[in-house]
């Protein structure tokens, strides 16, 4: 995070932008008229002369102010009905805040909030502490490969510091603080779904888990392909065949009962993701069109590596396990086959029809270790599997398949919380039967031509044991978006991140 946020009880005079949040149709509060008369009543003199100026969500009406000791210019954020008021409006206002201060080229803020909300659903510290969270979650800015302005004149202004000004310093700044550990982990998933796939390949993927992760108490082992071949992981070890940068499996551990001294009785839960850190579809090519964005098909992993890093740095009361599986799909004369017959780690067999349904195969092996080796009370799995999810879905919807009603209950509350919209997807019988195959055990493509996200959910699930608890997430559409939303900027999104984090929080701490 680049920008500094500071909680205080007064206006930092050195800093001349002064942002204040204003509630639709509500009296203007102590705090503006203060502010009013300060400027001469130039405040109500400007909202008169601005009537389209309503205080809608996220509306803003910049100002600049009348010769004043250190206020230049004044943002008036409208946060709309103070009834509607909570977390994620509150972190939309903040978010939709970012752009006009970039726009308006200053380089801090005063945000000043009002201590009295007592319509709203939230107390006026949590208010402050969304606001900045939402403005912090759209800043976010991937300039790690832009060359550096060399002449002085060429350096935009950037906008570094936000001092919220609130009478209740502490709360607001301890409400602040709890975002700051889930925006830490939604930062590393979008690092790593925007990076380039030359530069994040299995091995340094995983290379570069282990150095963020480490530090932080999480346990982290990585299967190299000798090792995994040696296993017999003959589905992963088949897609990442046709690279010279071959495959890897890393395994994630945070302890976070066993510190506490607490050997709790109680199973682990487990995260998996596709970590596909290149899609070209394989031997099944994908068109040429588009194909940048399949760096993306790692999106499941970095958000098990992003919520992994918030539960660690949030000291989360849970032990947790984290599978990611990494390969690049490649065409190559070493590359597998449609036709193929694979041995998974299952010891199943596996018709390959496509090779660009290769994600599935990926998970299988991933799904099949984490079961065997840890015995998790649930598992979710997390993949940018089938583009059919985004003809379904868009990009405003991840779809979830759960073979368990009282986890996806809990998931759709967490979705609620967090703003990152769930919808349940149906497992069925029929979709098992699609992905029967002729010769092998299960086939990796659909046999008809539509509800390619269920059978693809259908062979996920050939590799779940009987009676194991599982959810599986079709991030396709909600990894990446081409365009801006409020609190999430273009490309990599970080999504997942914050409704498991707070599932993990609501539901599975404390042994
Ligand atoms: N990674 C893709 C799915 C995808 C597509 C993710 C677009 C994000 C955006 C996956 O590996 C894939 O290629 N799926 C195929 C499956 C098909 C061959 C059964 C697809 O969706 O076309
Ligand atoms: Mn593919
Ligand atoms: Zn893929």
């Amino acid at each position: 995070m680049s920008i500094s946020v500071r909680f205080s009880k007064t206006l930092d005079e050195k800093i001349s932008a002064l942002t204040l949040p204003l509630t639709q149709g509500r009296g203007k509060g102590e705090i503006f008229k203060h502010i009013d008369q300060k400027l001469g009543k130039f405040l109500s003199h400007a909202l008169k002369s601005n009537p389209q100026f309503k205080a809608k969500n996220g509306e803003t009406l910049v100002l600049t102010a009348p010769k004043h000791e250190h206020i230049e210019h004044v943002i008036l954020l409208g946060l709309g009905e103070e009834k509607a008021l909570n977390t994620l409006e509150a972190e939309k206002a903040g978010g939709l805040l970012w752009p006009v201060l970039k726009k308006l080229g200053v380089s801090s803020s005063n945000l000043l909030i009002d201590s009295e909300y007592d319509k709203a659903e939230i107390q006026s510290q949590d208010i402050a502490a969304s606001i900045a969270n939402g403005l912090i979650l759209r800043s976010y800015d991937f300039n790690a490969y832009k060359s550096k302005p060399k002449k002085a004149s060429d350096k935009k202004t950037e906008f570094k510091k936000l001092v919220v000004v609130h009478e209740r310093t502490a709360n607001a700044k301890a409400a602040f603080e709890k975002t700051t550990h889930i925006t830490q982990g939604v930062f590393k998933a979008r690092d790593l779904v925007n990076m380039p796939p030359n530069d994040l390949y299995p091995d340094a993927y995983a290379k570069m888990v282990k150095k963020e992760l480490k530090p932080l108490g999480i346990d982290v082992d990585i299967l190299d392909e000798k090792k995994m071949e040696k296993m017999g992981m003959g589905a992963i070890m088949a897609v990442g065949k046709g690279s010279a940068r071959q495959p890897r499996m890393v395994i994630m551990r945070w302890n976070g009962l066993n510190s506490a001294k607490k050997k709790s009785k109680s199973k682990p839960i487990a995260f998996v993701g596709k970590g596909v850190t290149f899609d070209t579809g394989g031997i099944s090519l994908k068109p040429g069109a588009g194909m940048d964005e399949m760096k993306m098909d790692m999106g499941g992993s970095a958000c098990v590596v992003g919520l992994m890093k918030t539960l660690a740095l949030r000291k989360a009361r849970a032990n947790v396990i984290g599978v990611i599986g990494l390969a690049e799909n490649m065409p190559s004369s070493n590359a597998y086959r449609p036709g193929d017959i694979l041995t998974s780690y299952s010891g199943k067999t596996i018709e390959v029809l496509n090779t660009d349904a290769e994600g599935r195969l990926v998970l299988a092996d991933c799904l099949t270790y984490v079961q065997q080796e840890y015995d998790p009370g649930f598992i979710i799995d997390l993949a940018t599997l089938t583009g059919a999810m985004m003809v379904a879905l868009g990009n405003e919807f991840c779809g979830t398949f759960a073979n368990d009603d009282a986890l996806w209950k809990q998931l759709e509350s967490a979705s609620a919380r967090t703003g990152e919209k769930l919808w349940r997807m149906p497992l069925d019988k029929a979709w098992n039967k699609e992905v029967e195959s002729a010769v092998a055990d299960i086939q990796n493509l659909g046999k008809g031509r539509y509800g390619g996200a269920c059978t693809a959910a259908a062979f996920l699930e050939y590799f779940i044991d009987e009676k194991r608890i599982w959810a599986h997430m079709d991030i396709a559409g909600t990894a990446w978006r081409k365009s801006d939303q409020p609190t999430v900027p273009k490309f990599g999104s970080g999504f997942g991140v914050r409704v498991l984090n707070d599932l993990v929080a609501q539901y599975y701490e404390g042994g």
